[in-house]
């Protein structure tokens, strides 16, 4: 398809997010030319994401869930953060303390588990939300308000991260969120995609002047080269000239930072993606990275800045490394499939008293299991500080070894 086809498909932006998406453009375009008339496409990203009061998770659309653009597992159905609930429950019966979520969305998992929590008798002492999206922290207070008062109590927010926790920490769906880079290989190395302005947009421009960016190939920066070097160690065969990917070198702060803080405990990762030697397929030619806009998927990330996602696949096996570099072990890995059945999700389906219920929590378990829905695209992975727990989401698969 080319990229023409696929903006034609796409529903048109309404005035106001025309107008949004302008505003953005222009704030990136003066970004740019105030670093000399090029970014990265870290910055890029970073920028279309969370540039304050503009990024797409810094202002108000619907984003995630029905209506929005784009639907995560525990806006599928409570199943899944039931099933979270389940593993929190065996590492709070160990290590007591406080369960912290990344990213709340909605809010909709955190109510899920507390929920299961309370009815296991289980609770953790409390449960705390770090959320960088101002938007989505409202609509998470306004639905957890609706919480029975000794669940909803026991939640807070944070502006940063605590200084030590013991516990849980959750990530669904955020290290997809963290801005990456791009690359093309080419017959005499690497190149670093950047973005540009097009030569349009470098003429002089009125306000309302469409504003488009554009692709520029340069020499990697030192990071980047390791760790396309890292990649290329770690594929059967050589990349083809051309191929085209990303790569998120964020990762492994973002792991030691908030690694830093678990005294003991678990962080459970879940996200869509592939250890490396996977995700870098030879066929794999143009990357995962995909922009989400009122639920349709496409390639163009240049368009409809600020109301559409953007998100490439996690690369697992860069997960593990920082995890082992931060002091954590690496206690499980495998498909959310996998990862909910041994959590039980059979049985809380069958639990249900009603056969209308059952048959619908039915459905929503098979699009969280089957491999052509999100069953095996998405995996779960464990990394556990000082913690001998049994995890019952890994008892029945260990990928471990593709890492
Ligand atoms: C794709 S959404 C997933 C939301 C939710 N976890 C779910 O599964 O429905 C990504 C979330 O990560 C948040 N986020 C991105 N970077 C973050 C960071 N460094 N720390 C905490 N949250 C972050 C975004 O604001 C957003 O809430």
């Amino acid at each position: 398809m080319t990229a023409s086809t696929r903006r034609s498909i796409l529903p048109p932006l309404t005035l106001e997010e025309q107008a949004h998406s302008q505003r953005l453009a222009t704030h990136i375009r003066e970004t740019l030319v105030a670093a000399g008339g090029s970014l990265s496409f870290e910055r890029f990203m970073e920028l279309a994401l969370y540039a304050p009061g503009l990024g797409y998770y810094s202002a108000g659309s619907a984003k995630v869930g029905p209506g929005g653009d784009f639907v995560t597992a525990p806006e599928v159905s409570d199943l899944f953060s039931r099933c979270i609930a389940r593993q929190c429950a065996a590492v709070l019966t160990r290590t007591g303390g406080e369960i912290l979520e990344l990213g709340a969305g909605t809010g909709r998992m955190a109510a899920a588990v507390l929920t299961e929590l309370a009815a296991q008798h289980a609770l953790p002492e409390r449960y705390a939300i770090l959320e960088v999206s101002a938007d989505l922290a409202a609509r998470q207070r306004e639905r957890l308000a609706q919480l029975p008062p000794p669940l909803r109590d026991r939640v807070v927010w944070l502006q940063r991260l605590p200084e030590r926790l013991r516990g849980v920490i959750l990530a669904n769906e955020v290290a997809d969120a963290l801005p990456c880079h791009r690359f093309r290989c080419e017959a005499d190395g690497v190149r670093e995609l950047g973005v540009v302005l097009d030569t349009v947009s470098a003429e002089p421009v009125t306000p309302s002047t469409p504003i488009r960016f554009g692709e520029h190939a340069s020499a990697p920066s030192l990071g980047l080269e390791r760790a396309c070097d890292e990649i290329f160690a770690a594929v059967p065969q050589p990349l083809p000239p051309g191929y085209t990917s990303e790569v998120c070198t964020r990762i492994a702060p973002w792991i030691a930072t908030v690694s830093e803080c678990l005294a003991q405990g678990l962080l459970l990762l879940s996200d869509f993606g592939l250890p490396r030697r996977h995700y870098y397929h030879r066929q794999r030619v143009t990357g995962t990275l995909r922009c989400h806009y009122k639920g349709l998927a496409h390639e163009d990330h240049y368009i409809n800045l600020g109301v559409q996602d953007i998100s490439a696949w996690v690369d697992f096996t860069r997960v593990a490394d920082a995890a082992l570099a931060a002091g954590l072990q690496v206690q499980g890995f495998a498909t959310q499939a996998a990862f909910l059945l041994g959590c039980g999700i059979e049985q809380l389906v069958a639990q249900a008293s009603e056969e209308v219920e059952r048959a619908r929590l039915a459905g929503e378990a098979r699009r969280l299991l089957m491999p052509e829905e999100m069953g095996e695209a998405f995996k779960l992975m464990a990394l556990g500080r000082d913690l001998d727990v049994p995890l019952a989401g890994f008892a029945l698969q260990d990928l471990r070894q593709l890492l």
